[in-house]
């Protein structure tokens, strides 16, 4: 019988991008397939509490094998603000572009030298009492304005030294094979290969 594993996202693209990475052996749900999951409260102070307890939560509900991810940016100049926040940079309800207008804002003065920033992914798994985490991540440096029309987030002013590029200016596939994801993906697989 194939194994199950429910991941807890919404996001269609973080799901097909655990999917094309998986293969057909397994069988990938999503918390859409079912009914009155919580939406999760991430009041963590890490992003490995953060993803664990979202992928607890999931679990919980489904009792199936589950995996959750929290992503931030850290940026060096800021004392790595936005990190755990950065969904939330300008407010609660904040936007991609004013969370971007505030991280700009903040930046003003600051050099190019001094404008080191990284982007961390952490992806959690947890079944039964058991639970682990890999991290993944992306060195670059915040542009002084946006550049770009792809991606989404913080994309548009994530300059990617070794392409010349921010994220917004390379393909979304190019993105998928160096982002802070992509690199957290592939150790979670690794890993649950491992032990399953
Ligand atoms: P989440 O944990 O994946 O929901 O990410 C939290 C926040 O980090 C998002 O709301 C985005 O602002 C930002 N973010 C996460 N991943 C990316 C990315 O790949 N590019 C740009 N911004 C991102």
């Amino acid at each position: 019988m194939k194994k199950k594993l429910v991941l807890a996202t919404h996001n269609r693209d973080k799901i097909k991008e655990i999917k094309n990475k998986l293969g057909n052996d397994i069988i990938i749900l999503t918390i859409d397939d079912f009914d009155n999951i919580p939406e999760v409260i991430e009041d963590g102070e890490t992003l490995e509490q953060n993803a664990i307890k979202k992928a607890k939560i999931v679990y919980e509900h489904t009792k199936l094998p589950t995996v959750a991810d929290d992503t931030g940016l850290f940026v060096d100049a800021l004392n790595g603000k936005p990190g755990i926040y950065s969904s939330r940079f300008a407010g609660e309800c904040a936007t991609y572009d004013e969370n971007v207008k505030k991280l700009l804002d903040e930046l003003k003065n600051v050099s190019w030298e001094q404008r080191d920033a990284k982007f961390i992914t952490v992806i959690a798994y947890y079944v039964n009492k058991s639970k682990w985490t890999v991290k993944g991540k992306v060195e670059g440096k915040i542009t002084q304005k946006k550049r770009g029309k792809n991606g989404f987030g913080y994309d548009p002013v994530f300059y990617y030294e070794e392409l010349g590029k921010t994220f917004s200016e390379m393909s979304l596939d190019k993105k998928n094979k160096i982002s802070h994801r992509a690199n957290a993906l592939k150790k979670f697989i690794e890993q649950y290969k491992k032990i399953n």
